[in-house]
């Protein structure tokens, strides 16, 4: 019976969201990787609301999710033979391809450039949604500009609330990392931003990609030359341990406990409001008056991906004015997360 209950508010919900799509409106919606601020696509004005709506920079192009494979050709102008092997494989999930732009696309959803990224994403809600509103929707994620990303209702409510015109109350999203953007218009293809979907996955399937981003250069992605991920404390980002690949996972935990210890001490000394974001072993290291956040067990990368920007939302939630976080080695979906840890940190 409860099954029936749900279900049917969701009809409700998508129902309601696809209405005001059509109309012109802006609802936040949720997909595996974090919530959506969705516009219909071809709708120059309401794309040009969720700018403004989330004070994003108008350089910044939006993605634009798709519900089924043969919706394609009518956004993009050209499916180059890589980019259709890596639809085929890996949509709809994680990954965000770029195409070359048809004209229908206003340049607003691009930012001007010729180029559109386009996912399908894996999430029922999202699916039926789009399929509902019968046209695409350009989302950026959920979150004002530089903020940590939402990964549950509650965090699109807390960022956003009364700017955005419905909030689909669909509770936690499945992975909690972006989608990974890929360019496979270059030779080789090049990974734009890091995500949920590694670049050993991507390998795999299509070999040898390009990740470098060279400091000081222009930026591969427009979305990445901005501050992101901020939560209002300030990020104290520990090192990993130098010789971390010879330790095992206990050593880690230990090195990590006394390195919290130390930075209270020294860095935060006297900072009110300290919060730590670890992982489960070094969870009850801390008591009394930090705000000690676990993001799961450090052998589960899945678990520490998905929660971490719950973490840095709870942080803000709490009015934590410093933050000391534990790293991880930059492998697999952890590499994602540690970039998102970086440019959070960053002054
Ligand atoms: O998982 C996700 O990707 C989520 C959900 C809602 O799908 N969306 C998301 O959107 O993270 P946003 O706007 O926060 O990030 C999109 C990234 C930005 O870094 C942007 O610069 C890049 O994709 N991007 C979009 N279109 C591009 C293009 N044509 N060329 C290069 N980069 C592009
Ligand atoms: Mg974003």
């Amino acid at each position: 019976m409860l099954m029936k209950k749900t279900l049917k508010s969701f009809t409700e919900q998508i129902d309601e969201a696809a209405r005001i799509i059509k109309s012109g409106g802006v609802i936040a919606f949720p997909t595996e990787t974090v919530y959506g601020l969705g516009a219909n696509a071809f709708d120059r004005e309401a794309v040009n609301k969720i700018f403004a709506i989330k004070k994003r920079p108008q350089d910044n192009p939006l993605i634009v999710h798709i519900a089924k494979i043969e919706d394609l050709p009518k956004i993009v102008d050209d499916i180059p033979p890589i980019s259709l092997k890596l639809a085929k494989h890996f949509w709809p999930g994680p990954l965000s391809i770029i195409f070359p732009k048809k004209k229908i696309i206003p340049d607003i959803v691009s930012a001007g450039l010729s180029t559109i990224a386009v996912r399908i994403p894996d999430n029922a809600v999202a699916i039926e949604l789009i399929k509902k509103s019968g046209v695409p929707i350009a989302a950026p994620s959920a979150n004002i500009s530089g903020k940590p990303s939402a990964t549950h209702h509650k965090h699109v409510l807390d960022q956003l609330g009364s700017r955005v015109d419905m909030i689909i109350e669909a509770g936690q999203c499945k992975i909690g990392l972006e989608s990974t953007v890929i360019n496979t218009l270059t030779n080789p293809p090049t990974i734009l931003r890091l995500g949920g979907l590694s670049t050993d996955e991507i390998e795999e399937i299509i070999g040898k990609v390009n990740t470098s981003e060279k400091k000081d250069s222009k930026p591969l992605s427009p979305g990445m030359k901005y501050k992101h991920y901020a939560p209002m404390g300030k990020v104290i980002l520990l090192a990993m341990p130098n010789e971390y690949s010879k330790m095992t996972v206990n050593e880690i935990c230990k090195y990590f406990r006394n390195k919290v210890l130390e930075t209270i001490e020294h860095k935060a000394q006297g900072a009110k409001n300290v919060g730590i974001i670890t992982t489960d072993r070094n969870k009850n290291s801390f008591p009394g008056k930090y705000f000690v956040f676990s993001l799961g067990n450090r052998n589960r990368s899945t678990e520490i991906a998905s929660n971490l920007f719950k973490a840095l939302n709870k942080m803000d939630e709490k009015g934590i004015e410093t933050i000391i976080i534990e790293s991880f080695p930059k492998i697999g979906l952890l590499a994602g997360v540690m970039e998102r840890l970086e440019r959070s940190s960053a002054k």
